[in-house]
């Protein structure tokens, strides 16, 4: 899939690196884990919407909007980074939040809260969870147009096709150093949320001819709600892109036992999974994605699921900011 014919707005100099993780294999016992570094993406802390924001932006920019506007739970790491975006690009940034515990959003607290505010969030709207945030991005920027501005709405996640791009991006990126470095993963393991990375990894890897299985950790939805949502997406992008999908349904493959009791809610296995990679390679995850996957890899590691001498990669999607908004978790 070529993706040049796509406007993009670039936000990260270079291929983020893969990486051995040698303490932390050993500590886990079983296969060999790796890597992939997307929490080192540009714009403010990095992670996974970096990606995707190089296509949404690119697209917004070339409709000539000048406001984004865009929703997610109260620490959201897609708000921070789309914000960040609009810092860069001289654009304004309004955001809808949505409480997944009531009465969650405090002005004054730490992690993406303080960032949205450091990094000058123009307004910020608070509606309940289970909220209709459709309607609510669409009221935000009828308000905005109202006020002489040309909004552009980036749905939650930025998991539409051209958000998914981003992440087609980082499947070819990630075909090509498996054939420099001759290195033959035998799985990647992702958090799913909105399904755009899932999704969109797939499609790039398929794109360039890399059969690697793929296994998403949902941190959001039961598993056959999830699978059905990436392969809708994976569907819409490839459409989009104007190719033929080549990934077939049985290939979504999502894990559900790791979300506990739901979104943005801490599990043990989560915290003894941020503490073992903090510990051992210096490396940051965060409590509501990255941590549950993680703690998905331990798992099924040590069950044989992922056998001794496998090969697994781990992609880093990024959203150790928020670690900072919870601090009493990991001492
Ligand atoms: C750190 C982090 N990892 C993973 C995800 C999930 O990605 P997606 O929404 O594309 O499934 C998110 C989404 O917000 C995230 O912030």
């Amino acid at each position: 899939m070529d993706l040049k014919q796509f406007p993009r707005r670039r936000y990260t100099a270079g291929a983020t690196p893969v990486e051995y993780l040698g303490n932390f294999s050993r500590a886990v016992g079983g296969p060999d884990i790796y890597v992939k570094r997307d929490d080192l993406l540009g714009l403010t802390g990095g992670g996974n919407k970096t990606r995707k924001l190089e296509f949404l932006v690119g697209d917004a920019l070339a409709r000539g909007a000048d406001t984004l506007i865009t929703c997610g739970a109260v620490q959201s790491n897609h708000c921070r980074l789309t914000l960040a975006a609009a810092v860069k690009e001289g654009l304004k940034c309004r955001l809808v939040l949505t409480e997944a515990v009531p009465g969650s959003y405090r002005p004054d607290a730490s992690g993406n809260v303080f960032l949205y505010h450091l990094l000058g969030v123009e307004r910020i709207t608070v509606v309940p969870w289970g909220a209709d945030l459709l309607t609510a991005l669409a009221e935000a920027a009828a308000e905005a147009a109202a006020e002489g501005r040309r909004p552009y709405i980036i749905p939650m996640g930025g998991s539409n096709p051209i958000g998914a791009l981003g992440y087609v991006a980082c499947g070819q990126e990630i075909a090509a150093q498996a054939a420099e470095t001759g290195l033959a993963f035998d799985n990647i393991v992702v958090a799913g949320g909105s399904a755009g990375t899932q999704g969109g990894l797939l499609l790039g890897l398929r794109s360039a001819g890399c059969a690697v299985p793929v296994t998403g950790m949902s941190v959001l939805n039961p598993r056959a709600a999830q699978e059905k949502l990436v392969f809708d997406l994976v569907t819409k992008t490839a459409d989009y892109a104007g190719v033929a999908p080549r990934v077939a349904r049985e290939e979504i493959v999502v894990r559900d036992g790791y979300l506990g009791p739901g979104y943005t809610l801490p599990t043990e296995a989560m915290v003894a999974a941020v503490k073992l990679l903090a510990a051992t390679e210096g490396i940051l995850l965060d409590p509501s994605y990255t941590g549950k996957a993680m703690a998905g890899l331990i798992d099924l590691a040590r069950k044989g699921v992922f056998p001794a001498g496998s090969k697994i990669l781990f992609l880093h999607t990024g959203g150790w900011p928020s670690l900072f908004a919870h601090p009493e978790l990991f001492r």
